[in-house]
């Protein structure tokens, strides 16, 4: 059965109300974090942590998919969690490759594209394998595209870009007048996608932790206290409704925004609370 024939009728109401007001970012960015605090506080350890991680991994890819979002950026692992102990990082690896294995069919026949970000040839060998595999797979698929940074660091990707545009003026196959916004950001690992236009992060952490630096420039960042073990599709449409009503300025005054808005976001939130709370 396909994603949206699981559907329950209340959570179609609430997707429809949210599709209605339109307005829905295009491309999502997620830092999930605080799998380790939500474990502590059920007196479980971290890996547990991370594998209930897995399950709002799944809830909120289905949930993108159905309403027809069109990116999907999960930030899993970060070069700096390298520096984790050597039993978190096995058990984080043995977890991706379990998620890749087990969840590839589902993804390809909801028609779901796998992109990935980061020094993918530093992860174990079986990781990926399987990585290759299922982007190999999904390539012609047209819905989702789902990347996922592993052992990504935007610094990272920002200094081998420079490398690798460097070379190239070496080489005499552009001069440095070429380069421009738009040129740089073709050298990013990221140059498929469009830059976010919204960014969540569980856990209530204010920080960038090294994410997309310079694909955030003007995205709208959403913090919420729950753990990503808890940010199930409920969660994400609360802060979908809240982005809908934001007003992205890009550096203009209030008044040159024309795309304003129709229905008072309050009334607007309380009939999405009210919808969800009801579900
Ligand atoms: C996020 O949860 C997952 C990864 C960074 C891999 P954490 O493991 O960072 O959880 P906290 O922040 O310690 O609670
Ligand atoms: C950010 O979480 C990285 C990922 C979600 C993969 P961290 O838990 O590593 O971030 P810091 O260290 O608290 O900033
Ligand atoms: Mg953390």
């Amino acid at each position: 059965m396909s994603w949206n024939e699981q559907q329950g009728s209340e959570d179609k109401n609430i997707q429809q109300e949210l599709l209605k007001n339109g307005n829905l970012p295009k491309h999502i960015a997620m830092i999930m974090d605080g799998n380790g605090r939500w474990a502590v506080k059920q007196n479980l350890n971290r890996i547990a942590g991370h594998r209930e991680g897995i399950e709002t991994v799944r809830d909120i890819v289905k949930a993108c998919s159905q309403l027809g979002i069109k990116y999907l950026t999960l930030y899993a692992f970060s070069i700096e969690n390298w520096k984790r102990p050597t039993s978190e990082v096995g058990g984080l690896m043995r977890l991706l490759e379990f998620y890749l294995r087990r969840e590839l069919k589902e993804l390809n026949e909801n028609k779901v594209k796998m992109f990935s970000i980061g020094k993918v040839s530093s992860l174990p060998k079986s990781v990926q394998k399987l990585l290759h595999r299922a982007i190999d797979t999904t390539k012609d698929n047209d819905g989702l595209t789902l990347t996922l940074a592993l052992s990504y660091s935007g610094r990272w990707d920002i200094v081998r870009a420079v490398q690798m545009l460097s070379l190239d003026v070496r080489r005499g196959k552009i001069s440095p007048e070429d380069i421009n916004e738009e040129f740089f950001a073709g050298y990013l690992q990221t140059n498929p996608l469009p830059d976010p236009d919204f960014v969540i992060r569980t856990s209530g952490e204010m920080r960038l932790s090294n994410f997309l630096l310079w694909e955030n420039a003007y995205s709208e960042f959403y913090i919420t206290e729950k753990y990503w073990p808890e940010f199930r599709r409920n969660e994400l449409y609360k802060a979908l409704a809240e982005f809908q009503h934001r007003e992205r300025r890009f550096g203009k005054t209030s008044e040159q925004i024309t795309n304003k808005e129709i229905e008072d976001q309050n009334t607007y939130l309380k009939r999405i609370l009210n919808a969800i709370n009801m579900s």
